[in-house]
């Protein structure tokens, strides 16, 4: 797929009914620490809209727990039960259009989507990751920014493409990385800014504010760069009043 071909004229501009309260699905396979700082925000009215369903591949996923304890409805939908990977998203998108969502949120759903699911919700859904991409698409991030002695890393919410974690980003925040750090370390400095962020995106999106349409991505109607926009680590820092040397 080429960098162009989601600038089509068929992605139209996503933007929320305002008359209706946003309803927001959101799909994890495991812990589900995003998905508590989204329920979170909800809880102080600092999300925009509402988590209509959690919906998680995995039927163990502590994440299901969460969204149970807040009340929100969670569904278990193990894709080994599907015969292939065509079937489970086929059920997958049933699951989810039930819900009618303004906003699907991808909070740690660790599974590849086919294009068919991507199309669907194309414009209207938000993936987080755990780099400053375009560095390090893919999995053990931590491991492999430490291994190249990087000073910088950090997360991301994007929009979903068909392009795995390639997908047009709105939001990055940046973590400086310590002397001696180590991969615990920097992944939960980074999760810390993923939990930060995240609510944001999602607010944003709701809003209107933030959107993925036929200009690419753009914030209140203006165009973003390639890398949205970043959030630097002294910003982070002061927000998440980590100690200063960090
Ligand atoms: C996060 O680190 C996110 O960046 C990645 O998966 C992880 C999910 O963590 N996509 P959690 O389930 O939200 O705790």
């Amino acid at each position: 797929m080429s960098e162009t071909d989601y600038y089509s004229d068929t992605l139209g501009d996503f933007a929320p009914d305002p008359s209706e309260a946003r309803r927001v699905v959101v799909l994890i396979s495991g812990n589900g620490s995003n998905l508590q700082a989204l329920i979170d925000a909800q809880q102080h009215d600092q999300l925009g809209g509402e988590i209509v369903a959690v919906i998680s591949n995995q039927p163990d996923a502590y994440g299901l727990k969460r969204a149970r304890d807040a009340g929100i409805d969670a569904v278990a939908l193990p894709h080994r039960e599907y015969e292939s990977r065509d079937a489970f998203d086929g059920a997958l998108i049933k699951v989810i259009e039930r819900h009618e969502p303004d906003l699907v949120v991808l909070a740690g759903f660790m599974r590849i989507l086919t294009p068919r699911f991507v199309q669907r919700f194309l414009g209207r859904m938000l993936n987080i990751h755990p780099s400053l991409l375009p560095d390090y698409q893919g999995l053990r991030t931590h491991a492999r920014a430490l291994a190249d002695g990087v000073q910088e890393h950090g997360c991301s919410v994007h929009f979903v493409t068909e392009e795995l974690d390639g997908g047009p980003v709105a939001l990055q925040a940046a973590v400086a990385v310590a002397e001696g750090e180590t991969e615990e370390s920097l992944k939960s400095k980074v999760q810390a800014r993923e939990h930060l962020i995240t609510p944001i995106a999602v607010k944003w999106c709701l809003e209107g504010r933030l959107r993925f349409g036929t200009k690419g991505v753009t914030f209140d109607g203006t165009p973003l760069p390639p890398q949205g926009m970043r959030m630097s680590h002294a910003d982070a820092a002061e927000e998440l009043d980590e100690a200063s040397g960090d």
